[in-house]
């Protein structure tokens, strides 16, 4: 065994020069989920894998999803499912990424073009979607060929889901997976998702648990048009005015959720799971380092950790209508939309939060005496999802990290969502594992986002040394 992985590291490192190609390539493709404009270029984005993964020789599919909810002019983007090997001897491994990545603008401050993969001569390759999730995705497809080329068995059949709408809720996905879990996906033994990040930038992780996002909007219209706040500023209530004063009673300067009963939801904290938190390799310089700043919450590890894996979280995060643009502009905006979010966590149930924002929100807002309109509408919600790493498929994954890191990684959980997670645990029933590719500081979502060129590729090794490790495992489900 540990000779075949020689023979499929060296492979790898020769290779480093093309996987970087493939991912450039992949960044080239602004597949932004969230602007209407840009579907086509997710379209294009996912012909890419699919072209990509048809010529590693594996069965491939583009699976409609129909149209997307409130948008019917609009068709979501392609799942590209894959299947590579069909051998009944071997184990089946599912693994699932996104194509998709948040938006990027130059005018936000990056540094190089977001749309164009970047590498500096340290080895940082910035671009939209190089870590989150294009990096990892291209991991399992450059695994695949690096066994190719190095002429090594590929130790476990794979199947691949990959989606185009993640940072936009999945819309669509759950319904997709439900239906293809006895069909597609019925072979699965496990599921290995890598769409998250170390904690740090030495030490590797396994992640077993996610927050879940629920994602509101609350709109507020009063006159017909915007107008000119000379002429009518006193005489109008204006809507932006009752917005602001409605999202700023949610949350404190400190994070404190200001909705009543909101926190009653949350499992209590155990004297065993407090432990935890001192293991773990993590240090506020982490954090200041990966916030560009010194502007936490906590001055210690252990309650910044607990704040965000295991608690809730409401974050503002912008006004539509708000007439943002730089510049002094004297209107009224006659219509306002305030966009949070609230990261969920055990044993918060999706349907008692939307209860209790609904309420909170129409109470507040009533208690303005505004003769405007308020309108508060849940975008989507995903659950949170904590799993058990004592599972074969965590063992294989450690190894694996101690094959490649020299290391043994930690076990964390995270604060960001992956919605489908528990979904495929549900519908499949098998163990879901999270196994990282980048580090803390890629920025995801930010301004100037990157993949190290160590983790890309010491992560592809990582990548195919876990199949190997899953192959040896012995089978028992626990
Ligand atoms: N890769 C992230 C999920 C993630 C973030 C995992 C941070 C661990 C740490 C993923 O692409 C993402 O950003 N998901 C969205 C989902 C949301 C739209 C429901 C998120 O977390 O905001
Ligand atoms: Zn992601």
């Amino acid at each position: 065994m540990a000779p075949q992985l020689d023979a499929y590291f060296n492979q790898v490192d020769s290779m480093a020069e093309s996987f970087i190609d493939r991912l450039a390539k992949a960044v080239a493709i602004p597949s932004v989920s969230a602007d209407d404009d840009k579907r086509g270029e997710v379209v294009r984005m996912g012909k890419f894998l699919e072209s990509e993964l048809k010529a590693l020789g594996a069965h491939v599919e583009a699976r409609p999803l129909g149209k997307q909810p409130g948008k019917e002019h609009l068709d979501l983007p392609p799942v590209i499912v894959a299947r590579y090997g069909e051998d009944k001897n071997k184990r089946t491994i599912l693994v699932y990424g996104h194509y998709d990545v948040q938006p990027a603008l130059m005018e936000d401050g990056w540094a190089t073009e977001p749309f164009k993969l970047t590498v500096d001569d340290k080895g940082r390759m910035y671009g939209r979607g190089s870590t989150d999730d294009k990096g990892p995705v291209l991991g399992w497809l450059n695994a695949i060929e690096a066994h190719q080329k190095a002429g090594v068995d590929f130790p476990v059949n794979l199947l691949m889901c990959f989606e185009g709408m993640e940072e936009y809720g999945s819309e669509g996905l759950d319904d997709f997976i439900n239906a293809e879990a006895k069909k597609f996906f019925k072979d699965a033994d496990a599921v290995c998702i890598s769409d998250n990040y170390w904690l740090g930038t030495e030490k590797p992780c396994l992640t077993y648990g996610l927050r879940g996002c629920n994602y509101y909007s609350i709109e507020i219209s009063g006159p017909g048009q915007d107008l000119h706040s000379g002429v009518f500023g006193g005489t109008a209530q204006e809507p932006m005015t009752d917005l602001v004063r409605v999202m700023g009673s949610l949350v404190d300067t400190h994070g404190r959720i200001q909705i009543p009963g909101l926190m009653d939801l949350v499992a209590p904290l155990t004297d065993e799971e407090k432990e935890l938190y001192k293991g773990i390799a993590f240090t506020m310089d982490n954090l200041y380092e990966s916030l560009g700043s010194q502007t936490g919450i906590y001055d210690d590890k252990e309650r910044t950790l607990m704040a965000r894996w295991r608690f809730p979280s409401l974050s503002l995060h912008g006004i539509e209508g708000a007439f943002s643009a730089p510049g002094a502009k004297t209107v009224i905006p006659a219509k306002v939309i305030g966009k949070f979010s609230i990261r969920t966590v055990p044993n918060m149930e999706i349907a008692d939060v939307n209860k209790l924002v609904f309420d909170y929100v129409n109470k507040t807002f009533a208690a303005l005496g505004s003769k405007n309109t308020c309108k508060v509408i849940e975008q989507h919600s995903g659950k949170w999802w904590v799993a058990s790493p004592k599972h074969w498929n965590f063992t294989a994954a450690a190894k694996a990290v101690e094959k490649v890191w020299k290391v043994q990684p930690d076990l964390t959980r995270e604060g960001g969502s992956i919605p489908v997670t528990l979904t495929f645990e549900q519908a499949t029933g098998k163990n879901v594992l999270l196994l990282p590719m980048g580090s803390s500081t890629d920025a995801a979502h930010s301004i100037n986002e990157k993949l190290d060129r160590r983790n890309y590729i010491e992560g592809i090794k990582l990548l195919g040394a876990y199949l190997h490790y899953v192959a040896e495992e012995p089978m028992k489900e626990s």
